[in-house]
């Protein structure tokens, strides 16, 4: 009894770790994407877009999937070497892991694959006056991921024609980690239309 036991255990252990160890790449279960995030991997087809104090060199610190099918996202960017909170708001385009983000500029934002206990990558269109670009990036529940998982971005983005040399690793890099969970950060607000404060991003609005 007690072995039919510990198998019926295992049985269900096995299961349900591979029930939440599967990757997903349509019909995306939002809720499950809510939660803390850090940023792995990020690449542009127009590389100074992610570069050092650009706007999109974003550090995620969480994504929340709201009652009414919008997100919010909180991440760090950094501002002459300070780490600066911002959170955005994410409106559904159509349903399927597709919204639209006002952030130096217009963006389309589709989450292409995610396996939600581990890793979320997703594609940004962004339209701006000055020059519109692409960009990618692979968000991890944990602060690294497998060379393997990283070498499957890279797939990605050859896929959505951004090459290797522009995809940036940013483990190493000062991602705001001691800034997370600041919840009275000096610089939190909402970027919507108005990025004032924060360069790059004014530098898109043209009213
Ligand atoms: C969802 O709610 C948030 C917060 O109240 C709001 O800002 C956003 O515009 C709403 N989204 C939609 C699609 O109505």
């Amino acid at each position: 009894m007690k072995l039919l036991l510990l198998c019926l255990g295992l049985t269900l252990i096995c299961a349900h770790d591979e029930g939440s160890h599967e990757v997903v790449t349509s019909d995306f279960d939002m809720s499950k994407i809510s939660g803390e995030w850090y940023t792995i991997l990020l690449a542009s087809n127009v590389k100074e877009r992610i570069e050092e104090n650009s706007a999109m060199r974003g550090f995620v610190e969480s994504i929340q999937s709201l009652d009414n099918s919008s997100l919010t996202f909180k991440f760090h960017i950094k501002v002459n070497g300070e780490c600066t909170e911002i959170s955005l708001l994410g409106d559904p385009l159509g349903g399927n892991g597709v919204y639209n983000v006002i952030y130096a500029g217009f963006n389309i934002l589709l989450i292409s694959e995610a396996v939600y206990s581990d890793y979320l990558i997703f594609q940004v269109i962004n339209f701006n006056p000055e020059k519109p670009f692409d960009m990618m990036g692979l968000y991890a529940r944990k602060p690294d991921v497998s060379p393997k998982l990283k070498e499957r971005f890279g797939e990605l983005c050859q896929k959505y024609g951004i090459p290797e040399e522009n995809i940036l690793d940013l483990t190493d890099d000062d991602r705001c980690l001691q800034a997370r969970g600041s919840h009275v950060a000096q610089d939190s607000r909402w970027v919507m239309c108005d990025g004032e404060g924060v360069p790059g991003i004014t530098a898109f609005q043209h009213h």
